[in-house]
């Protein structure tokens, strides 16, 4: 393995990301056995420091280093020393003088990640930056393609939504396209990045043109909280021209895997009966979370695979 810090999917090596696939097939037996607990980083420390809301990524963090039997420590920034003024890199100086080993950070300004890795001596693991990366949630999306269909090289893969302000797309763009899948974002053009199409990807601002024979239909939530200004009229508009409902689901593949990396706004961009039908997969992510965590803090942690498997 190839890296000290998890910030991007752009800049992991494809060797790199088809080890912590093949090593979250092996967590995931773990974590379905009745005892779902390894000693592999038995006196690791691991910080999880949340500037921003999350449910899944951060219990799924908190869980994976527990299986893992590291020591976890969740800060909560809105009762930290954060707001009295004191500075990030202060924060982490002083809990680094705790004698930590990893980081995992969310963030709503891009690039802090990065940031940290520059100015302190613990791995970071960038859990989410603005509108830049969502790694690991890149990966388990991965992880759960493979899981239904067996492979990712040559698949269609529709990312449907708010693609301009989700860092969720883009480590799936980065992901996907590195691993072989077609790619295609479909969504309004004022929720489209200029020059997406760089990034090896069709762009498509009809639903019914962008589900068409999609193996996988990947649904964003409306960041509306990232918006500046209004970019579509009403939300009831959107959930008209782009919610993807069991009609427009007909455009894809019958066999179809939908996943959504949640918070879902149901009746917004997924109906109900799209979010709980037969094709998708949005629980199973969020079970292979938690396998794809372990497999990154186990990779970064320098785990031992005697420890992690028997
Ligand atoms: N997918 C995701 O990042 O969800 P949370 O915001 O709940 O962590």
């Amino acid at each position: 393995m190839s890296f000290r810090h998890l910030i991007t999917l752009q800049e992991l090596p494809k060797e790199d990301i088809q080890e912590i696939l093949n090593l979250a097939q092996s967590f995931k037996q773990v974590i379905l056995r009745p005892i779902k607990k390894v000693p592999t980083l038995k006196g690791k420390t691991i910080v999880n420091m949340f500037f921003e809301p999350s449910t899944r990524t951060r219990t799924s963090f908190e869980l994976a280093a527990k299986r893992l039997s590291a020591d976890v420590l969740n800060i909560q920034m809105s009762t930290s020393s954060v707001v009295k003024g004191e500075t990030l890199l202060d924060t982490l100086a002083t809990i680094e003088a705790m004698q930590i080993d990893m980081v995992v950070i969310r963030h709503s300004a891009s690039g802090v990640p990065l940031f940290l890795t520059k100015n302190i001596k613990s791995s970071v693991i960038n859990a989410g930056d603005g509108m830049h990366e969502h790694p690991t949630q890149g990966l388990l999306d991965m992880f759960s393609i493979i899981e239904k269909k067996k492979k990712i090289e040559g698949l269609n893969v529709s990312i449907v939504g708010d693609i301009a302000h989700s860092r969720v797309a883009r480590s799936n763009i980065w992901g996907l396209t590195k691993m072989g899948a077609k790619v295609k974002v479909v969504g309004p053009t004022t929720l489209m990045p200029k020059e997406i199409e760089k990034l090896g990807v069709t762009v498509c601002n009809d639903l019914k043109e962008g589900l068409k024979d999609a193996d996988v239909v990947n649904i964003l939530r409306v960041q509306l909280e990232r918006q500046k200004k209004n970019l579509f009229p009403t939300l009831r508009e959107y959930a008209t021209l782009f919610g993807v409902n069991s009609e427009k689901l007909k455009y894809a593949k019958p066999d179809c895997v939908v996943m959504h990396p949640g918070p879902m706004n149901r009746g917004i961009e997924i109906s109900p009966n799209v979010a709980d039908g037969i094709n998708s997969v949005i629980n199973e992510q969020v079970t292979n979370g938690v396998a794809v965590r372990m497999a990154v803090l186990y990779l970064m942690g320098g785990g031992k695979k005697d420890e992690a498997f028997n």
